[in-house]
């Protein structure tokens, strides 16, 4: 076990810093023993091969009932047990290929494909907005409100929630990290509220999820998988824009073609990934890994952020959305927006900047295996 190593403690560093966490990892070893969160042994990842080869094979399983049985849930920050729940996140083999293939088709670049353009007006209008609204020659943080609203403005228009409930889904995301159960509880209700108010509209991908499940999924099923949308991409895409504006804004706009902008977005998402472990297997059985014998129930995590940066400073294999039956369903959604983003600040603000210089930004995380995100965003929209 490496006693030394503890990558889930909280930090606040530059944004230029990485968290050393990764390098020591790395330093030790392919498959490296730590303490978990929730206590006792865990397993971490840190080589691309043996990532692969644990996120696709089938005795690797997501459900939490298969966690150590000392952990405690919420401090392991993990969802129910698909008994008492199915999810995407839980479910494994030809179940979670069901559910897999009744969300693909609205996922899709396609599917998604189709919403650019109301993501580019969503993006120029917030930033009008804001460069209406905020005095000349003062700063604006994007990183208060922009970055969570234009992603909530996005998901919402996707899924078919009326634009007037994007306050009450973004509380409600908040809402969710309380460890006070009534806050928690209340955070619940509101995703069931905003996915009524979905399937009602029934002119989006909540409706078409809806149709395209066997007739008796049951409602709360169905809201529990919009709600899963809405909320696997809330934290993830708020942390990626903050870092995607603050670079664009350091490094200067790429072209507006559709490549370049890509290959910007993926440069970004590489060095910042907003998650910067997968989330957790356990081993079914006892597994032979690297050499380890894994006892039953053992918990693993890949190092995707360790993985993705090479110490020598070249590119590493990009995992950013991960590998095999688990790989992120909203990539696509993620990777468009951020392209509109990039597109709406390249037209519209070219003489925007950051108020602040490059480095002094700061990036913090609140620990476990969540990702960084900036403490702060100043712009001059306005230049
Ligand atoms: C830059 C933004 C994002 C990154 C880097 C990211 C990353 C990831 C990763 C690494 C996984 C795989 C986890 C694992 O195998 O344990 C994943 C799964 C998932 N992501 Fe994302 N994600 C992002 C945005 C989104 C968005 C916008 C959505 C909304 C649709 C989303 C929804 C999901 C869901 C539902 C899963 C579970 C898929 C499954 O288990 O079959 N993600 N994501």
């Amino acid at each position: 076990m490496s006693d030394k190593i503890d990558p889930f403690v909280p930090t606040e560093r530059a944004i230029t810093e990485h968290k050393e966490a990764h390098a020591d990892l790395r330093a030790a070893g392919r498959l490296v023993q730590v303490e978990a969160p929730a206590g006792g042994p865990a397993w971490i990842v840190t080589e691309a091969e043996l990532a692969r080869q644990v996120l696709t094979d089938p005795r690797f399983v997501k459900d939490p009932a298969m966690a150590p049985t000392d952990w405690d849930r919420r401090t392991a920050g993990l969802e129910r047990p698909v008994a008492e729940q199915t999810s995407l996140t839980t479910l494994d083999g030809a179940e979670h290929a069901r559910l897999r293939r009744a969300h693909a088709p609205m996922f899709s670049a396609r599917g998604i494909g189709r919403f650019y353009d109301r993501m580019l007006a969503a993006a120029r209008e917030l930033l009008a907005d804001l460069a209406a609204t905020t005095p000349a020659g003062d700063p604006v943080d994007l990183a208060a409100d922009f970055t969570s609203r234009f992603p909530m403005t996005v998901v919402c228009e996707v899924l078919g929630i009326p634009g007037d409930r994007v306050d009450e889904a973004i509380t409600a995301c908040r809402n969710l990290f309380s460890l006070d159960p009534d806050t928690f509880s209340a955070a619940m209700a509101a995703f069931g509220a905003l996915a009524d108010a979905a399937l009602e509209a029934g002119d989006g991908a909540a409706a078409e999820l809806r149709d395209r499940l066997p007739a008796d999924t049951s409602v709360e099923d169905l809201r529990y998988f919009i709600f899963l949308i809405i909320f696997a991409g809330q934290p993830t895409m708020e942390a990626s824009l903050g870092f995607l504006v603050a670079d664009l804004l350091h490094h200067g706009m790429p072209g507006t073609d559709r490549k370049e902008l890509d290959a910007f977005v993926q440069s970004v998402l590489r060095r910042h990934p907003p998650a910067p472990f997968t989330l957790w297997r356990f081993a079914e059985s006892e597994v032979e890994l690297a050499g380890v014998t894994l006892p039953p129930r053992a918990p693993v995590l890949v190092d995707l952020f360790g993985i993705n940066v090479d110490t020598d400073g070249r590119p590493g294999p990009d995992l950013v959305f991960g590998v095999g039956n688990h790989y992120c369903i909203g990539a696509q959604l993620a990777m468009v927006q951020m392209r509109a983003l990039t597109q709406a600040f390249a037209e519209d603000h070219p003489g925007a900047r950051l108020a602040v210089a490059y480095p002094d930004l700061r990036q913090a995380d609140i620990g476990g295996t969540l990702g960084s995100r900036l403490t702060a965003l100043p712009v001059l929209l306005r230049g």
